[in-house]
């Protein structure tokens, strides 16, 4: 009985080892055992045969377990924390199955870091918001027309869906208060998605991005706002542009300007092609002082415009309905 168990032991320790454990039943140990009953008194065969069967059920078991073991090793599985060619290798996935990013979101990317070069401090912008955001800290007066003109979404809580990036003018001019009391300055630029409830066509869309920038001190100029846009389009364009501004109005600047560059022969346009890219001007007294920011000792510049729009003569993508389409064919040509 002794021997059974050991034999028992060894055969389970075999099995573990194997990689082709199910061969261990064949194994000559196992054979003498068997044949060992006929050689005992018959008084010991009945306790001998139980061991025997015991030691059947425990390997079989040892083995089944073992066998499930080496299946779930020969799975390919993915480790979602590697990198992304170790697990395409396994998977033999193509190229052309992998995810890639938005454009938007390299361009994004591009435009922030030339403003963040300059000096500017880049926040992303809401996504929800409310009407003084919206409006009432703009020196939008209630009930004015000038809000008709931005097509806002609301909710039926009354929120807003921005429907530019000036909404966060009011929460950048407050954060910045301190540093202009200081005696330093609001350099500030930021970027995200906005809404329009808007008929849409190839050059309108619901749901578009923009880039704004604010900039207070005590002798900001026009002068200063001009040459940072122009320089941000030359860099972005990577070229000498013509660019010009023409008188616009938006409640919250005073004066207000249209920034337009001449589009580039490179890209498609022909002289005096001029396109509109942003609007822009000195911040209005009121919108400092919603601030808490007193407009006799500071003076300041902002300008806001459509990511898309830059976009788009930059690749020469003729319709903005493909950036939010989803489409493959679309994004697959800024892989
Ligand atoms: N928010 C304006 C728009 O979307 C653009 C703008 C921003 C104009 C800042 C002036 C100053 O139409």
């Amino acid at each position: 009985m002794d021997n059974v168990k050991e034999i028992q032991d060894k055969l389970i320790a075999q099995v573990a080892l194997s990689d082709t454990p199910r061969e261990i039943l064949k194994s000559s140990e196992l054979k003498q055992l068997y044949g060992a009953i006929t050689s005992l008194p018959v008084e010991e065969r009945g306790n001998y045969g139980k061991s025997i069967n015991q030691l059947k059920r425990a390997l079989e078991l040892a083995i089944t377990s073992k066998e499930l073991d080496l299946e779930n090793a020969a799975v390919e599985t993915i480790d979602v924390t590697a990198p992304w060619d170790k697990n395409t290798g396994r998977l033999n996935l193509l190229p052309a199955e992998q995810g890639t990013r938005h454009p938007l979101t390299t361009e994004i990317e591009n435009i922030i870091d030339i403003f963040t070069r300059m000096g500017f401090e880049a926040f992303e912008s809401r996504q929800i918001d409310n009407d003084e955001n919206m409006f009432g800290a703009l020196n939008f007066p209630e009930n004015h027309p000038a809000r008709d003109g931005y097509d806002t979404f609301r909710t039926e809580e009354g929120f807003i869906p921005p429907a530019h990036t000036s909404t966060m003018q009011n929460r950048i001019l407050k954060a910045g208060k301190a540093k202009l009391e200081a005696g330093g300055q609001i350099a500030a630029v930021s970027y995200g998605r906005v809404f329009r409830n808007e008929d849409l066509d190839a050059t309108h869309e619901h749901t578009f991005y923009q880039y704004e920038g604010v900039f207070v001190s005590k002798d900001a100029t026009l002068g200063q706002m001009i040459g940072a846009l122009r320089s941000f389009f030359e860099i972005y364009y990577g070229q000498k542009l013509k660019t010009k501004t023409q008188p616009a109005y938006f409640p919250f600047v005073e004066p207000g300007l249209e920034f337009a560059i001449e589009r580039p022969v490179a890209l498609g346009g022909k002289p005096g092609d001029w396109l509109e890219m942003l609007g822009c001007g000195m911040i209005h007294p009121n919108v400092l002082k919603s601030a808490g920011i007193d407009p006799v000792i500071y003076r300041g510049f902002a300008w806001g415009g459509g990511v898309e729009r830059l976009v788009m003569l930059k690749h020469g993508i003729e319709d903005i309905r493909h950036f939010e389409s989803g489409k493959l064919q679309f994004l697959r040509k800024f892989l």
